[in-house]
């Protein structure tokens, strides 16, 4: 890790709990709140895959929406469209784990950036919202290219817009498709794997895993 130059981050599910929307969905439709916001996250990334397969896009705020909406209905809750902007607009005030802040300011000697499926203005404003926007001076979106990871095209968007090579470059995410896209592009990894999850079996391994931001701040001290 001692030549790393740039930390790139995963936005939803590494530096913002995408589970902080469960509170405002507990007290729209109460005790199903865990149940939507799983369904939600899990249909969200399936249709970035289907589409990216189809070559199709359509921006990952809207993707979101439509995610939100297969949850609503596969358990049969009742809602109309206001209701579901409403819940949608969660999105934009997603909290950050405790720790990212402090971990944040403690990479600062490096080049900080995020590299999400997200669109910039999703991003901006969720980044602006959490605070962080003084601790992440670049965001970059796969929006750019119209295709969500892991499509390998979209990492290259952090070398191309940093200018660290890629085997400089600390990729970091907690979601196990997205630690395997990054290593077969090329970056050292970082899964920061809060909740023990099992990684993919894809014979592609990360550099390091961590519990959370923090301990990844102080391994990569330098
Ligand atoms: C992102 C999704 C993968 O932020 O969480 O890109």
């Amino acid at each position: 890790m001692k030549d790393i130059k740039a930390v790139v981050f995963d936005a939803y599910g590494t530096l913002l709990d995408v589970h902080s929307v469960i509170e405002k969905l507990d007290t729209v439709f109460p005790e199903k709140g865990t149940q939507i916001s799983q369904i939600w996250r899990t249909k969200q990334l399936e249709y970035t895959w289907l589409m990216s397969l189809m070559g199709r896009y359509d921006n990952f705020f809207n993707t979101t929406r439509r995610a939100l909406i297969y949850a609503l209905k596969a358990l049969k809750l009742d809602f109309n469209a206001d209701l579901c902007e409403t819940i949608l607009n969660e999105y934009y005030v997603l909290k950050p784990f405790s720790e990212v802040p402090a971990a944040l300011e403690n990479m600062q000697d490096k080049k900080i950036a995020i590299l999400s499926n997200g669109n910039l203005e999703m991003l901006n404003t969720v980044v602006k919202n959490a605070k962080l926007d003084k601790l992440i001076p670049n965001i970059l979106s796969v929006d750019e290219l119209k295709i969500f990871k892991p499509f390998l095209g979209v990492y290259q968007l952090a070398p191309a817009k940093l200018g660290i090579p890629r085997e400089q470059t600390l990729f970091v995410s907690s979601n196990s498709f997205d630690v395997v896209g990054g290593k077969v592009f090329g970056f050292k990894v970082a899964w920061a794997n809060r909740a023990g999850n099992q990684l993919d079996e894809l014979d592609v391994k990360p550099d390091i895993e961590v519990k959370d931001l923090k301990q990844l701040a102080d391994l990569i001290k330098s």
